[in-house]
Protein backbone atom coordinates (compact mmCIF):
# COMPACT_ATOMS: atom_id res chain seq x y z
CA UNK A 1 0.00 0.00 0.00
CA UNK A 2 1.34 3.29 -0.98
CA UNK A 3 0.02 6.57 -0.06
CA UNK A 4 0.87 9.87 -1.23
CA UNK A 5 1.89 12.35 1.78
CA UNK A 6 0.10 15.60 1.58
CA UNK A 7 0.77 16.99 4.95
CA UNK A 8 1.72 20.33 3.41
CA UNK A 9 0.14 21.94 0.29
CA UNK A 10 2.16 25.70 -0.06
CA UNK A 11 -0.64 28.31 -1.79
CA UNK A 12 1.29 30.81 -3.39
CA UNK A 13 -0.09 33.54 -5.98
CA UNK A 14 1.60 32.57 -9.65
CA UNK A 15 1.84 35.82 -10.87
CA UNK A 16 5.33 35.93 -7.62
CA UNK A 17 7.89 34.31 -10.13
CA UNK A 18 10.27 34.60 -7.03
CA UNK A 19 8.04 32.47 -4.67
CA UNK A 20 7.50 30.18 -7.43
CA UNK A 21 11.55 29.87 -7.93
CA UNK A 22 11.62 29.22 -4.30
CA UNK A 23 8.95 26.48 -4.13
CA UNK A 24 11.28 24.51 -6.16
CA UNK A 25 13.54 23.91 -3.02
CA UNK A 26 10.66 24.54 -0.12
CA UNK A 27 9.92 20.85 1.91
CA UNK A 28 6.22 20.95 0.96
CA UNK A 29 4.67 18.05 -0.16
CA UNK A 30 2.50 19.67 -2.20
CA UNK A 31 2.59 23.00 -4.28
CA UNK A 32 -0.61 25.27 -5.34
CA UNK A 33 0.05 27.91 -8.29
CA UNK A 34 -2.84 29.96 -7.37
CA UNK A 35 -4.00 32.00 -10.22
CA UNK A 36 -7.66 32.63 -7.91
CA UNK A 37 -8.22 35.18 -5.18
CA UNK A 38 -4.55 35.90 -4.27
CA UNK A 39 -4.11 37.12 -7.93
CA UNK A 40 -5.14 40.73 -8.97
CA UNK A 41 -7.43 41.09 -12.20
CA UNK A 42 -4.37 42.81 -14.02
CA UNK A 43 -1.87 39.79 -13.30
CA UNK A 44 -4.43 36.91 -14.09
CA UNK A 45 -3.37 36.80 -17.83
CA UNK A 46 0.63 36.48 -16.55
CA UNK A 47 -0.07 34.60 -13.10
CA UNK A 48 -1.90 31.33 -15.64
CA UNK A 49 1.49 31.52 -17.84
CA UNK A 50 3.75 31.68 -15.32
CA UNK A 51 1.63 28.42 -13.76
CA UNK A 52 1.87 26.84 -16.68
CA UNK A 53 5.86 27.61 -17.37
CA UNK A 54 6.65 26.29 -13.88
CA UNK A 55 4.74 22.91 -14.08
CA UNK A 56 6.71 22.31 -17.74
CA UNK A 57 9.94 23.50 -16.49
CA UNK A 58 9.67 21.01 -13.43
CA UNK A 59 12.50 20.82 -11.37
CA UNK A 60 9.86 20.16 -8.18
CA UNK A 61 11.18 16.94 -7.31
CA UNK A 62 8.29 14.50 -5.85
CA UNK A 63 6.20 17.58 -4.88
CA UNK A 64 2.88 17.33 -5.67
CA UNK A 65 1.66 20.31 -8.66
CA UNK A 66 -1.85 21.75 -8.18
CA UNK A 67 -3.21 24.78 -10.70
CA UNK A 68 -5.85 26.63 -8.88
CA UNK A 69 -7.87 28.19 -11.26
CA UNK A 70 -10.45 30.95 -11.11
CA UNK A 71 -14.11 30.24 -10.65
CA UNK A 72 -16.20 29.00 -14.00
CA UNK A 73 -18.27 32.15 -14.57
CA UNK A 74 -15.50 34.54 -14.42
CA UNK A 75 -13.67 35.80 -17.39
CA UNK A 76 -10.27 33.91 -16.72
CA UNK A 77 -12.22 30.20 -16.15
CA UNK A 78 -12.25 28.84 -19.37
CA UNK A 79 -8.32 29.73 -20.24
CA UNK A 80 -7.36 29.04 -16.88
CA UNK A 81 -8.84 25.08 -17.27
CA UNK A 82 -7.76 24.78 -20.58
CA UNK A 83 -4.12 26.02 -19.96
CA UNK A 84 -4.34 23.70 -16.39
CA UNK A 85 -5.51 20.65 -18.86
CA UNK A 86 -2.64 20.78 -20.84
CA UNK A 87 0.06 21.78 -18.60
CA UNK A 88 0.76 17.92 -17.21
CA UNK A 89 -0.28 19.55 -13.29
CA UNK A 90 -0.95 16.58 -11.33
CA UNK A 91 -4.23 18.03 -10.09
CA UNK A 92 -6.74 21.14 -11.01
CA UNK A 93 -8.36 22.48 -7.78
CA UNK A 94 -11.97 24.30 -8.27
CA UNK A 95 -12.97 27.05 -5.82
CA UNK A 96 -16.28 27.88 -4.13
CA UNK A 97 -17.47 24.20 -5.53
CA UNK A 98 -21.24 24.17 -4.03
CA UNK A 99 -23.07 21.63 -5.76
CA UNK A 100 -22.25 18.27 -7.65
CA UNK A 101 -23.85 20.13 -10.72
CA UNK A 102 -20.93 22.32 -10.32
CA UNK A 103 -18.61 19.33 -10.36
CA UNK A 104 -19.89 17.78 -13.58
CA UNK A 105 -19.40 21.11 -15.22
CA UNK A 106 -15.38 21.08 -14.35
CA UNK A 107 -15.23 17.65 -15.30
CA UNK A 108 -16.76 18.31 -18.51
CA UNK A 109 -14.07 21.44 -19.05
CA UNK A 110 -11.24 18.99 -18.33
CA UNK A 111 -12.74 15.75 -20.58
CA UNK A 112 -9.29 16.50 -22.30
CA UNK A 113 -6.78 16.56 -19.31
CA UNK A 114 -4.59 13.07 -19.17
CA UNK A 115 -6.30 10.57 -17.25
CA UNK A 116 -4.09 11.14 -14.31
CA UNK A 117 -5.16 14.47 -13.56
CA UNK A 118 -6.54 14.82 -10.72
CA UNK A 119 -9.71 17.12 -10.03
CA UNK A 120 -9.64 18.77 -6.73
CA UNK A 121 -12.52 20.95 -4.90
CA UNK A 122 -12.25 23.95 -2.51
CA UNK A 123 -14.98 23.49 0.07
CA UNK A 124 -15.53 27.05 1.10
CA UNK A 125 -19.07 27.88 -0.04
CA UNK A 126 -21.84 27.59 2.35
CA UNK A 127 -24.13 25.67 0.05
CA UNK A 128 -21.55 23.10 -0.25
CA UNK A 129 -22.09 21.93 3.60
CA UNK A 130 -25.38 20.04 3.25
CA UNK A 131 -24.01 18.80 -0.25
CA UNK A 132 -20.96 17.53 1.04
CA UNK A 133 -21.74 13.87 0.00
CA UNK A 134 -22.55 14.64 -3.28
CA UNK A 135 -19.74 16.68 -4.31
CA UNK A 136 -17.55 13.76 -2.93
CA UNK A 137 -19.51 11.14 -5.16
CA UNK A 138 -19.32 13.49 -8.33
CA UNK A 139 -15.81 13.58 -7.69
CA UNK A 140 -14.92 9.93 -7.15
CA UNK A 141 -17.08 9.14 -10.10
CA UNK A 142 -14.84 11.31 -12.78
CA UNK A 143 -11.37 12.48 -12.03
CA UNK A 144 -10.95 11.39 -7.89
CA UNK A 145 -8.98 14.08 -6.12
CA UNK A 146 -9.13 15.81 -2.83
CA UNK A 147 -11.40 18.34 -0.85
CA UNK A 148 -9.57 21.53 0.35
CA UNK A 149 -11.00 23.63 2.67
CA UNK A 150 -11.43 26.95 2.55
CA UNK A 151 -11.92 28.23 5.93
CA UNK A 152 -11.63 32.44 4.81
CA UNK A 153 -14.23 31.87 2.38
CA UNK A 154 -16.77 29.90 4.58
CA UNK A 155 -15.98 33.12 7.69
CA UNK A 156 -16.87 35.33 5.48
CA UNK A 157 -19.80 33.81 4.01
CA UNK A 158 -21.67 32.83 6.98
CA UNK A 159 -20.31 35.77 9.21
CA UNK A 160 -18.64 33.17 11.36
CA UNK A 161 -15.33 33.78 14.23
CA UNK A 162 -12.12 32.74 12.69
CA UNK A 163 -10.19 32.02 15.43
CA UNK A 164 -7.68 29.58 16.00
CA UNK A 165 -9.92 27.43 18.09
CA UNK A 166 -12.25 27.63 14.97
CA UNK A 167 -15.13 26.37 17.39
CA UNK A 168 -17.72 27.66 14.24
CA UNK A 169 -16.47 25.24 12.04
CA UNK A 170 -15.36 22.28 13.97
CA UNK A 171 -18.90 19.90 12.72
CA UNK A 172 -18.25 20.80 9.43
CA UNK A 173 -14.51 19.69 9.32
CA UNK A 174 -16.46 16.61 10.85
CA UNK A 175 -19.06 16.37 7.55
CA UNK A 176 -16.01 17.12 4.98
CA UNK A 177 -13.38 14.45 6.09
CA UNK A 178 -16.77 11.98 6.32
CA UNK A 179 -17.93 12.86 2.84
CA UNK A 180 -14.33 12.82 1.46
CA UNK A 181 -13.03 9.64 3.01
CA UNK A 182 -16.55 8.29 2.58
CA UNK A 183 -15.93 8.06 -1.37
CA UNK A 184 -12.16 7.68 -1.18
CA UNK A 185 -11.09 11.44 -0.89
CA UNK A 186 -8.36 12.75 0.26
CA UNK A 187 -8.51 16.23 2.41
CA UNK A 188 -6.86 18.93 3.32
CA UNK A 189 -7.67 21.73 6.04
CA UNK A 190 -7.75 25.52 5.53
CA UNK A 191 -5.26 27.81 6.31
CA UNK A 192 -4.05 29.27 8.89
CA UNK A 193 -3.48 33.33 8.49
CA UNK A 194 -1.60 34.35 11.52
CA UNK A 195 1.61 32.77 10.27
CA UNK A 196 3.76 33.77 12.44
CA UNK A 197 1.87 31.99 15.44
CA UNK A 198 3.69 28.55 15.52
CA UNK A 199 2.06 27.41 18.45
CA UNK A 200 -1.30 28.16 16.91
CA UNK A 201 0.01 26.51 14.00
CA UNK A 202 0.64 23.11 15.34
CA UNK A 203 -2.47 23.51 17.55
CA UNK A 204 -4.92 23.48 14.44
CA UNK A 205 -2.29 20.75 12.64
CA UNK A 206 -3.13 18.41 15.44
CA UNK A 207 -6.49 18.95 15.95
CA UNK A 208 -6.83 18.53 11.97
CA UNK A 209 -5.10 15.36 12.03
CA UNK A 210 -7.16 14.16 14.71
CA UNK A 211 -10.65 14.66 12.66
CA UNK A 212 -8.82 12.58 10.08
CA UNK A 213 -7.72 15.37 7.29
CA UNK A 214 -4.72 14.50 5.50
CA UNK A 215 -2.93 17.68 5.95
CA UNK A 216 -2.84 21.68 5.45
CA UNK A 217 -3.32 23.97 3.24
CA UNK A 218 -0.13 26.74 3.65
CA UNK A 219 0.31 30.62 3.13
CA UNK A 220 3.84 31.13 4.05
CA UNK A 221 7.42 28.79 3.79
CA UNK A 222 7.48 28.92 7.76
CA UNK A 223 4.27 27.31 8.24
CA UNK A 224 5.75 23.91 6.56
CA UNK A 225 7.72 22.47 9.10
CA UNK A 226 5.06 22.60 11.34
CA UNK A 227 2.64 20.91 9.05
CA UNK A 228 5.24 18.42 7.75
CA UNK A 229 5.56 17.57 11.43
CA UNK A 230 2.00 17.61 12.89
CA UNK A 231 0.68 15.10 10.17
CA UNK A 232 3.46 12.81 10.13
CA UNK A 233 2.75 9.62 11.91
CA UNK A 234 4.25 9.94 16.00
CA UNK A 235 6.76 7.79 17.24
CA UNK A 236 3.44 6.40 19.14
CA UNK A 237 0.95 5.31 16.28
CA UNK A 238 4.35 3.76 14.61
CA UNK A 239 5.29 1.71 17.59
CA UNK A 240 1.17 0.79 17.37
CA UNK A 241 0.94 0.05 14.05
CA UNK A 242 4.13 -1.97 14.44
CA UNK A 243 2.90 -4.64 17.14
CA UNK A 244 -0.67 -4.43 15.18
CA UNK A 245 1.30 -5.95 12.19
CA UNK A 246 3.23 -8.25 14.46
CA UNK A 247 0.60 -9.22 16.56
CA UNK A 248 -1.70 -10.42 13.34
CA UNK A 249 1.43 -11.82 11.61
CA UNK A 250 2.08 -14.22 14.43
CA UNK A 251 1.44 -18.00 14.47
CA UNK A 252 -0.50 -17.96 17.39
CA UNK A 253 -3.00 -15.16 16.21
CA UNK A 254 -4.18 -16.79 12.92
CA UNK A 255 -7.53 -16.79 12.23
CA UNK A 256 -8.09 -14.31 15.23
CA UNK A 257 -10.20 -11.55 14.27
CA UNK A 258 -9.46 -9.33 17.75
CA UNK A 259 -6.32 -9.49 19.64
CA UNK A 260 -4.63 -8.08 22.55
CA UNK A 261 -1.25 -5.71 22.29
CA UNK A 262 0.21 -3.36 24.36
CA UNK A 263 -3.23 -4.32 26.61
CA UNK A 264 -5.59 -2.45 24.08
CA UNK A 265 -7.94 -4.27 21.93
CA UNK A 266 -6.71 -4.34 18.17
CA UNK A 267 -8.75 -5.79 15.71
CA UNK A 268 -8.40 -6.69 11.73
CA UNK A 269 -9.45 -4.18 11.00
CA UNK A 270 -7.27 -1.84 12.47
CA UNK A 271 -4.65 -3.27 10.28
CA UNK A 272 -5.69 -0.60 7.06
CA UNK A 273 -4.83 2.12 9.85
CA UNK A 274 -1.38 0.71 10.51
CA UNK A 275 -0.40 0.32 7.17
CA UNK A 276 -1.61 3.79 6.44
CA UNK A 277 0.73 4.60 9.25
CA UNK A 278 3.60 2.84 8.65
CA UNK A 279 3.36 3.88 4.66
CA UNK A 280 3.27 7.89 5.44
CA UNK A 281 6.28 7.39 7.82
CA UNK A 282 8.00 6.02 5.14
CA UNK A 283 7.35 9.06 2.44
CA UNK A 284 8.23 12.17 3.65
CA UNK A 285 10.51 14.87 1.54
CA UNK A 286 11.81 16.03 4.67
N1 LIG B 1 5.31 30.59 -1.35
C1 LIG B 1 6.64 30.65 -1.63
N2 LIG B 1 7.48 31.58 -1.09
C2 LIG B 1 6.93 32.46 -0.26
C3 LIG B 1 5.55 32.46 0.06
C4 LIG B 1 4.74 31.46 -0.52
N3 LIG B 1 3.44 31.40 -0.25
N4 LIG B 1 5.30 33.47 0.93
C5 LIG B 1 6.47 34.09 1.12
N5 LIG B 1 7.45 33.49 0.42
C6 LIG B 1 8.88 33.83 0.39
C7 LIG B 1 9.09 35.29 0.02
O1 LIG B 1 9.21 35.40 -1.37
C8 LIG B 1 10.35 35.60 0.75
O2 LIG B 1 11.44 35.11 0.01
P1 LIG B 1 12.85 35.88 0.01
O3 LIG B 1 13.14 36.24 1.43
O4 LIG B 1 13.79 34.88 -0.55
O5 LIG B 1 12.62 37.06 -0.86
C9 LIG B 1 10.28 34.78 2.01
O6 LIG B 1 9.39 33.71 1.71
C10 LIG B 1 9.80 35.53 3.20
O7 LIG B 1 8.55 36.14 2.90
P2 LIG B 1 7.93 37.25 3.86
O8 LIG B 1 8.63 38.55 3.65
O9 LIG B 1 7.90 36.72 5.24
O10 LIG B 1 6.43 37.33 3.32
P3 LIG B 1 5.69 38.59 2.71
O11 LIG B 1 5.42 39.56 3.81
O12 LIG B 1 6.43 39.07 1.53
O13 LIG B 1 4.33 37.94 2.20
C11 LIG B 1 2.21 36.92 2.22
C12 LIG B 1 3.35 37.49 3.08
C13 LIG B 1 1.15 36.36 3.15
C14 LIG B 1 1.63 38.03 1.36
C15 LIG B 1 2.80 35.79 1.34
O14 LIG B 1 3.36 34.85 2.20
C16 LIG B 1 1.83 35.17 0.37
O15 LIG B 1 1.59 35.70 -0.69
N6 LIG B 1 1.27 33.96 0.70
C17 LIG B 1 0.44 33.20 -0.16
C18 LIG B 1 -0.94 33.82 -0.33
C19 LIG B 1 -1.84 32.93 -1.15
O16 LIG B 1 -1.41 32.26 -2.05
N7 LIG B 1 -3.15 32.93 -0.81
C20 LIG B 1 -4.11 32.16 -1.50
C21 LIG B 1 -4.67 31.05 -0.70
S1 LIG B 1 -5.29 31.45 0.88
MG1 LIG C 1 -11.37 31.00 -1.41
Amino acid sequence: MTIRPRRSALYMPASNLRAIEKARSLPCDVVIFDLEDAVAPEAKEAARANAVAAVRAGGFGDRELVIRVNALGTPWAEEDLAAAAESGAHAVLAPKVGDAETVQAYQAALARAPAGTGFWAMIEAARAIFRLDAIASAMAAARPGAFVLGTNDLAKEMGAALTVERTPFLGMMALAVAAAKGHGLAILDGVYNAFEDDAGLERQCAEAKAYGFDGKTLIHPRQIEGANRGFSPSAAEIAWAEAAMAGFAAPENAGKGAIRVNGEMVERLHLVQAERILSISGKTLG
